[in-house]
């Protein structure tokens, strides 16, 4: 029968765990989430058992990355789903903290990345976000120590703020970028995803078909402003309230008016109702 993994609630069995992994010379992977775990998590599980000896599924509600308007209250909580699928994924360590434990009495520090973070982009629309996800992804690499650390590109944005986040404050650890896991329709997997109605799943999967179909234009040497016009007509016709569909440079995540200014990543986000979805594709 597969083991439970260890379920660590305070940094003292956090570190006394790790500690048992480092003396016998364990490398660790780390994959940061908030729950809620589906496929695409798993994926990220898998990687991180190929990279590390070691695996630890971190399993936290940031507060400190929502307003006080989005939806941190009912965002979905199962852990005891979340720990099956672990348990069947054969991952070692869950670290669990709660914001009492994430977060003490007193704190008072917060990381203010800049770069990719203010691209104009999730940051335009969400301004308190990177924030509190470059402060709480520190929290957790310093708190772990991984040697790895596995994230979705899903949030394409978070993959750059992040990584740049673990290179300025010279945190060794290598940052991994998974592909993002999708439905057979395009719909990218998110833990947000089941507040669609059947309705909005219906029209949901636009937003990849967009992505794919701008991708494939602007590859063939279409002009990208009116490629992504075009593209932000489409998405709107499918019922989804935009905020941007962007093109921007891969790595800096800058404008770019040409594909000689490239590598180039389409970026998207849009409302569906009541839900907010992301998405993104390389060119
Ligand atoms: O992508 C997420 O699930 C979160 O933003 C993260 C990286 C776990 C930080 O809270």
């Amino acid at each position: 029968m597969a083991q439970r993994p260890n379920v660590n609630r305070t940094i003292a069995t956090l570190r006394s765990t790790l500690s048992g992994f480092r003396a016998k010379r364990q490398t660790v992977a780390l994959v940061p989430t908030m729950g809620a775990l589906h496929r695409g998590h798993l994926a990220l599980v898998k990687e991180a058992q190929k990279r590390a000896r070691r695996v630890v599924v971190s399993i936290f509600v940031n507060p400190t990355q929502f307003a006080p308007h989005e939806d941190f209250g009912s965002y979905p909580r199962r852990f005891a789903a979340d720990i099956q699928a672990l348990t069947e994924a054969g991952v070692d360590v869950v670290w669990a903290p709660s914001p009492e434990v994430m977060y003490p009495a007193g704190f008072s520090t917060r990381l203010a990345p800049d770069g990719a973070a203010l691209a104009g982009l999730e940051d335009k629309f969400r301004p308190h976000f990177f924030g509190g996800v470059a402060t709480v992804v520190a929290k957790l690499f310093t708190q772990v120590a991984p040697d790895f650390a596995v994230f979705g590109q899903k949030d394409y944005q978070q993959l750059r703020v992040v990584t740049q986040m673990a290179k300025d404050l010279d945190l060794p650890v290598k940052i991994v970028g998974l592909p993002t896991v999708r439905e057979k329709d395009g719909l990218a997997l998110s833990s947000r995803n089941i507040y669609l109605s059947e309705l909005e799943r219906g029209h949901a999967p636009a937003l990849y078909r967009t992505l794919k179909t701008s991708a494939e234009r602007i590859k063939a040497g279409e002009p990208i402003e009116m490629v992504l016009e075009e593209g932000r007509a489409q998405i709107e016709l499918a019922e989804f309230d935009l905020d941007y569909l962007e093109a921007r440079h891969a790595l800096t995540l800058a404008p770019v008016t040409s594909v000689k200014d490239g590598p180039i990543r389409l970026l998207v986000a849009a409302k569906i109702g009541k839900t907010r979805l992301i998405d993104n594709l390389a060119v």
